[in-house]
């Protein structure tokens, strides 16, 4: 199901949580809302979900205006961070759960709920397992029963809201790449919220980074990764270094030398210059940046170090090969290899 929020306020008790925010979430596609903790991911949740209504704006379900429309009408499945599994029924009663309290008008046959309930057991991955009770099954499967149930009903869209925040890091992983699998075979429409950006990148078809109740950027998870559109964004995804930077005769200078970066068509004045750490040369030339190491610590397989850069008071950070030999006070140059200009603030 193809779901359009369309110019979506939403107040609680005046307070902002979503200013006018519009996303068109593509039928089957799997999205992640991305962001920091208090940036409306949630709450663009259960408004999608009908759990809220919007202050202003609308909600629509394929062409209809479901702004209106009842949680039960929207055909919602949800999961949540903490396993909200009914503790006194079975696996297999949870996962039967939705079917078996529809009126009877739309109810299917307890043996046809069962057969269903079986095949989604295996589907997640846990067949052997209906009789046992939520208690005596770890977290990361208690997530996959939660999904199990909310993929019972059928839903139209499938709402799940930091699924895996409270499992431990490597259960994560692999309950990230598990619910990829699953996703592509059965092709729900999804939306995924996390604060966590890796998990974003690598479990979405498209990535939602929001920030203090507004979009900043949608696109493909490379695609926001190589062009943010913000400074939010940049400093959000992946690792940055920052430096203020002054154009001038149509490059960049800090500290009143020129650094070798064109300015394209940054006009005259303060900027701010991104940059990744891994994304540098090592160069001795007139026209570089060169800085001091203040701190040097281990990143996965290469050194991270801190330089404090000359004739400014900033520090950035750049990566090392893990053998390079500079260690506290060593005076380093460099150049960035692709860098974002973005206007001072
Ligand atoms: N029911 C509510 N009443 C009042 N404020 C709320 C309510 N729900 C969310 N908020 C506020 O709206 C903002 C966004 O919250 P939320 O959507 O939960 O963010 P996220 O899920 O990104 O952490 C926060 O400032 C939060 O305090
Ligand atoms: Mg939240």
């Amino acid at each position: 199901m193809e779901v359009r929020v369309q110019n979506v306020r939403k107040e609680f008790d005046r307070f902002p949580a979503l200013h006018d925010v519009s996303l068109d979430i593509v039928s089957g596609e799997l999205i992640a809302l991305l962001g920091p903790s208090g940036s409306g991911k949630t709450t663009l949740l259960r408004l999608i979900a009908g759990l809220e209504t919007p202050t202003t704006g609308a909600i629509f379900f394929g062409d209809t205006d479901a702004s209106e429309w009842s949680v039960q009408r929207r055909n919602i499945g949800f999961v949540f961070q903490h396993y909200a599994l009914f503790r006194h029924m079975t696996i297999l009663e949870n996962i039967s759960f939705g079917l078996s309290v529809r009126p009877r008008s739309t109810r299917p046959p307890a043996k046809e709920i069962r057969r269903r309930a079986m095949e989604l057991l295996d589907l997640v991955q846990l067949c052997g397992l209906e009789k046992r009770y939520p208690n005596q099954l770890s977290g990361g499967q208690r997530q996959r029963v939660a999904l199990a149930r909310a993929l019972a009903i059928e839903p139209s869209v499938l709402l799940l809201d930091e699924p895996f925040g409270a499992l431990d890091a490597q259960v994560r992983r692999e309950l990230r790449k598990w619910l990829r699998e699953l996703h592509d075979r059965t092709g729900h429409t999804t939306v995924f919220v996390t604060h966590d950006q890796e998990e974003a990148i690598e479990l979405s078809d498209r990535l939602c980074v929001m920030s203090q109740g507004r979009i900043e950027q949608i696109g493909k998870p490379d695609r926001v990764y190589d062009h943010p559109s913000s400074p939010f964004v940049f400093g959000f995804i992946g690792s940055s270094s920052e430096l203020p930077v002054t154009v001038e005769n149509h490059e960049l200078w800090v500290g009143g030398h020129a650094i070798g970066i064109p300015a394209g068509d940054t006009p005259p004045g303060q900027a701010r210059l991104f940059f990744r750490p891994h994304d540098v040369d090592l160069i001795e030339a007139d026209a570089s940046l060169t800085g001091v190491v203040s701190a040097t610590r281990r990143v996965g397989g290469t050194r991270r170090v801190e330089l404090g850069i000359g004739g400014s008071d900033h520090k950035v950070e750049i990566d090392l090969p893990f053998d390079h030999p500079a260690g506290e006070k060593t005076r380093l140059a460099f150049r960035p290899r692709r860098w974002t200009l973005f206007p001072a603030a």
